[in-house]
This record gives C-alpha cells, sequence and structure tokens, in this order.
C-alpha cells in the first residue's frame, strides 16, 4: 500500500477526517478514564524536524509517543546535516530506513512535499508557511466536543490570510461549514486555496459584520514566524481587526472563541479574551495531544475501532 502523508487537509477524505475527530475524543476519553495504558506505538519512533519554534506541537507530539509507548526524536537542523546542506531528500531516504514517522515544521511548503516525495514512511505537516493541518484537527475536534457536528455551521476567521486561514479553507471544503474571512485590504488568502472551496468560503470585509450570528470565532497572529521584520507594519494594518469581547457579542449566545496560540494580547485579541468563558484555548491546546494521537495511529495503523 502506498504511504500515506498528511501534508494539508485534503491528503485525507472528509469521512477519514470524521473518523479521526471522533477517534479523537475516543482515546481522550480513554485517557482519563485509564491513563495512559494503551500502547500501540512500543518500539515505534516519530522523528520531529523543527526548523522553526514550537511549544504546543513538540509537547504534544512528543508527549502523544511517549504515553502510545514509543518514543519522538528533535531534530534540529542547527545540529543535524540538514543544517549544513544535506539534500532534503537524501535525509528522507535515510530516516526511512530508522523512524516509522516524520514530523515537520518548516518555511517552504514545497520542501515538505520534496521530502514526502523521497519519503517511504508517513511525513507529518507541523506547519509549513502556507499550512497548519493538525491545529485544525484539534480545532475542529474542540468545536466538535463542545458543539456536536459542525457540518453547516459558520465559522469567522478574522486576521491575516496566512498559514492557519488557509488550513481553515480546506478543513471549511472537508467538514462542510461555511467560512468568513475578514482581513485587511492586501492580506488575504492565497487565491486558489480561496477559489477551490467554493461558495463555502466568503470574504466579508467589515469585522462587525462578520461576525454577526457565527458559530465560532478564531483568529491568529497577525505577523507568523518569519514575518517578525513586518511586525510594525502589519500592526498599522490590522487596526480595527482585534477579537474583543464586544465582538463576539455579536455572534450567537453560544459562539466560542478559538485561536492557535501563541496569542499576542492587546494585539489580535483584547487583553482579557482568553479569560472570557467563550474562549476554550486551553482546551484547543491540549486536544493537539489526542488529535494527533489519532492521526499518527490512523497512518502507522490504520482505522481502529472503540
Ligand atoms: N499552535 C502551535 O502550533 O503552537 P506552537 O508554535 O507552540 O507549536
Ligand atoms: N501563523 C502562525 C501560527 C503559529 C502556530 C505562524 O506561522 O507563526
Amino acid at each position: 500500500m502506498a504511504t500515506r502523508h498528511f501534508l494539508t487537509l485534503l491528503d485525507l477524505g472528509p469521512d477519514e477526517l470524521r473518523y479521526l475527530i471522533q477517534r479523537a475524543i475516543s482515546i481522550k476519553n480513554g485517557l482519563k478514564t485509564h491513563g495512559p495504558t494503551y500502547t500501540p506505538f512500543a518500539n515505534r519512533t516519530l522523528a520531529m524536524i523543527f526548523e522553526k519554534s514550537s511549544t504546543r506541537t513538540r509537547v504534544s507530539f512528543e508527549t502523544a509517543m511517549a504515553q502510545f509507548g514509543g518514543h519522538a526524536l528533535f531534530l534540529s537542523p542547527r545540529d543535524t546535516q540538514l543544517g549544513r546542506g544535506e539534500p532534503i531528500g537524501d535525509t528522507a531516504r535515510v530516516l526511512s530506513e530508522m523512524v516509522d514517522a516524520v514530523m515537520i515544521r518548516t518555511f517552504s511548503h514545497e520542501g515538505l512535499e520534496t521530502y514526502a516525495a523521497a519519503s517511504t514512511v508517513p511525513v507529518i505537516n507541523a506547519l509549513t508557511d502556507d499550512y497548519h493541518p493538525c491545529q485544525l484537527l484539534a480545532d475542529v475536534m474542540t468545536w466538535t466536543e463542545l458543539r456536536g457536528s459542525v457540518k453547516g455551521r459558520t465559522a469567522v476567521w478574522i486576521g491575516d490570510g496566512n498559514n492557519m486561514c488557509h488550513s481553515w479553507i480546506n478543513a471549511a471544503r472537508q467538514f462542510d461549514f461555511q467560512l468568513r474571512i475578514c482581513c485587511p485590504e492586501g492580506y488575504e488568502p492565497r487565491q486558489d486555496i480561496l477559489a477551490a472551496a467554493g461558495d463555502r468560503v466568503a470574504i466579508v470585509r467589515d469585522p462587525q459584520q462578520a461576525v454577526a450570528e457565527a458559530d465560532l470565532v478564531t483568529t491568529d497572529v497577525w505577523a507568523s514566524m518569519g514575518q517578525e521584520e513586518e511586525q510594525a507594519r502589519r500592526e498599522a494594518d490590522f487596526a480595527g481587526f482585534q477579537v474583543s469581547e464586544a465582538m463576539l457579542d455579536r455572534a450567537k449566545d453560544d459562539v466560542l472563541f478559538l485561536h492557535c496560540l501563541p496569542a499576542h494580547r492587546g494585539e489580535e485579541i483584547s487583553t482579557t479574551l482568553l479569560d472570557d468563558p467563550r474562549a476554550v484555548v486551553w482546551q484547543e491546546a491540549g486536544n493537539r495531544l489526542h488529535a494527533q494521537k489519532a492521526l499518527i495511529e490512523f497512518l502507522l495503523l490504520g482505522r481502529v475501532e472503540g
């Protein structure tokens, strides 16, 4: 059977993604009830290549492997041959001989695709400049846990048309919900990604109008990793796009607020928003652990019932 990779949400079918969400919830409940006694990854190894910083992604993948009885290896370009110019295809072939799966956080999505094309073990996108699909597994899991099926509901993305926004667009396609994207002129998501989603996804310029009657509101930093030098310009361009409690008041009474974190309080969110009960970002962050367990299990072992 051909090796399955998870480079974007489009690498799995809608039915497989819905399975993963339910499986993640089931794994989470099992952990709460029995503790880390389910160890399907005994003697399995996940290589984790990080070319950008991380707290949640590193800790959740490493903990997922440990709790499932396996092992995770943290690899940084600073102290591997990747940082000294060994071709990524060669690295992919070498790691394929030794480990069971590879997780990569890097800049170029094309670089990730080059790696995956040469890998005979599953490759997982742990964030590129263009996508962050693992975060969306945790986000849809959180939304589903708290509100049931997301099909036909309305989510609103406020802010930059960045990697997270692109993955929200793909999530709208795969999980069949409506998505309103509210970004300043010049910060739209990529046109091809937007166009492929059809009329499920709409651009709405006015934040107050965008959040009206929404089921879920989400945002992200205005300057992503690698855009640090644009911080000042972006702060000016995103004025008026801060998500606040008052903005959530315009959405449905049971609206949820998500943020992949890390957050910049006082920039893309008001200083107190994460303390509002509608913000469920800690549960969302914790769900990275459970969603990624379900993902790795699926890539290594296929569907597991229960
Ligand atoms: N949300 C997320 O991916 O966080 P980290 O950058 O801390 O991994
Ligand atoms: N858009 C952010 C997400 C961080 C998890 C970034 O790429 O830095």
